[in-house]
């Protein structure tokens, strides 16, 4: 009974040791990581802290103006690149398996438009509101669009950094005019396929990859078809979608685009394009800088940009683009809060726009005279009518399943495994089955 009565009273001391112990140290740690944050923000200026950066290769160059202006206005603020793969899909799957692990290898990283839902709801990302209310940075400055895919359970998880659509690139040496439906694009590509050097007429991405759902999106919405409807409802298996389908499969496979178009992403496409390949291109604005860089192109100043070719119900863009993020798991919360604040504020989107033609998400900013200079096609109405209407690819929180089911089905229809009808009939059924809505 003694005994036991003086065993009791031990765990209990002991217990309480322990609990003040962990309290003693959690304050301390806590203590001294507020220490040093406010030294880093304000005190101690110069202590040094270097945060790394990931996104897919910019072959515009403009990230690297971005980096530099911040740099150079953020001395104790130093920032590493880490390139990570360009085809989005690898991107996505590099960062899951990143941050999956807690990794705090990488601070602030680029999100495509499609990702964000997915990466609030896994703890990839930190929250910005609490960033953004201390700034004052006001989100309807922004275009709602990126805004909106980007707020998910009422918070903010990545800042809009540019909005990507669709369009036309063209050779204006070689064509007065861009084709106006698609039936023109054929035979405007057949024409002039070989002629001024090049050896092809057409160039889109048809990998089994992202893109290739963005370039069926387009086909698919031109002629009036959907691949899920306004109501969240599957809509592939339509007469409209199977019509624009066939008219992808029919250009994938003529004899002006490369016999291994189904290799080629945005990069193979921009390359032979810049290169002097083809008359005509299917790509996002930043092709614009690309073609117009002294150091990589044989094209430059012979370059138009118009609204993809028409189906049955007009000209149809996907919409696509990109945010940043910064890694939930960051040891720099605050100073990689203050790159991202620079690269997707005004100043930031700026150099994006003037060094790789990347259109603002902040609409002031198409009033820029210099931007409009360097991107006179950021001023004409048909691009502005294109980023407007530009279609959304089907918003699902499982949204990579439904991709792939795109992917593979429109590659089996332009490898001429299926027929657009079959494909169209199987995406319905797999998209049915999958579809989380
Ligand atoms: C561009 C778009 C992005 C899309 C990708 C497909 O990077 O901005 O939204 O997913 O192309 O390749």
């Amino acid at each position: 009974m003694h005994f036991l009565k003086n065993s009791k009273l031990l765990t209990i001391v002991m217990a309480l040791i322990l609990v003040l112990s962990a309290c003693g140290s959690n304050s301390t740690s806590s203590n001294s990581n507020s220490n040093s944050s406010d030294e880093e923000a304000s005190s101690d200026d110069k202590e040094q802290v270097t945060l790394v950066y990931a996104r897919g290769k910019d072959a515009t160059g403009a990230t690297d103006a971005i980096v530099e202006e911040f740099m150079k206005q953020h001395p104790n603020i130093k920032i590493e690149f880490r390139e990570m793969p360009t085809d989005t899909g690898a991107q996505h799957d590099a960062y899951v398996t990143m941050l999956n692990a807690e990794s705090s290898e990488i601070d602030v990283f680029d999100i495509d438009v499609i990702w964000p839902a997915e990466f609030a709801q896994a703890g990839y990302v930190l929250p910005l509101d609490r960033f953004i209310q201390k700034d004052g940075i006001n989100m309807e400055d922004y275009n709602q669009g990126p805004v909106t895919a980007a707020t998910f359970n009422g918070k903010q998880w990545a800042m809009p950094k540019f909005i990507d659509a669709g369009m036309l690139f063209y050779r204006s040496d070689m064509a007065s005019e861009a084709p106006k439906k698609w039936d023109d694009l054929i035979a405007q590509a057949s024409e002039l396929n070989g002629q001024e050097g090049t050896q092809f007429g057409y160039l889109m991405q048809a990998k089994q990859y992202e893109g290739l759902v963005t370039n069926a999106v387009e086909f698919v919405a031109s002629y009036g078809g959907e691949f899920i409807d306004e109501n969240g409802e599957v809509a592939i298996n339509s007469p409209e979608a199977i019509k624009g389908l066939s008219k992808m499969v029919e250009i994938a496979n003529s004899d002006f685009v490369p016999d291994n178009i189904n290799t080629f992403t945005e990069v193979e496409s921009h390359t032979a394009f810049i290169e002097g390949q083809a008359p005509f291109i299917r790509n996002w604005p930043y092709q614009f800088a690309l073609a117009n860089d002294e150091e990589q192109s044989k094209i430059v100043g012979n370059v138009e940009v118009a609204p993809l070719p028409e189906g049955d119900a007009g000209s149809a863009a996907a919409l696509g683009g990109w945010m940043a993020a910064i890694n939930n798991y960051s040891e720099h919360p605050q100073e990689a809060w203050e790159f991202l604040k620079f690269m997707t504020g005004p100043e930031g989107q700026k150099i994006d726009a003037i060094e790789g033609s990347h259109a603002p998400t902040l609409p002031a900013l198409f009033d820029d005279k210099e931007i409009i200079e360097a991107n006179p096609f950021f001023g004409e109405e048909g691009f502005q009518n294109a980023l407007e209407g530009a279609v959304s690819r089907p918003v699902a929180p499982n949204y990579p399943e439904i991709s792939e089911i795109i992917q593979i089905h429109v590659s089996k229809a332009i490898a001429g495994e299926e027929t657009p009808e079959e494909a169209a009939a199987a995406m319905e059924k797999e998209m049915n089955e999958k579809l989380v809505k």
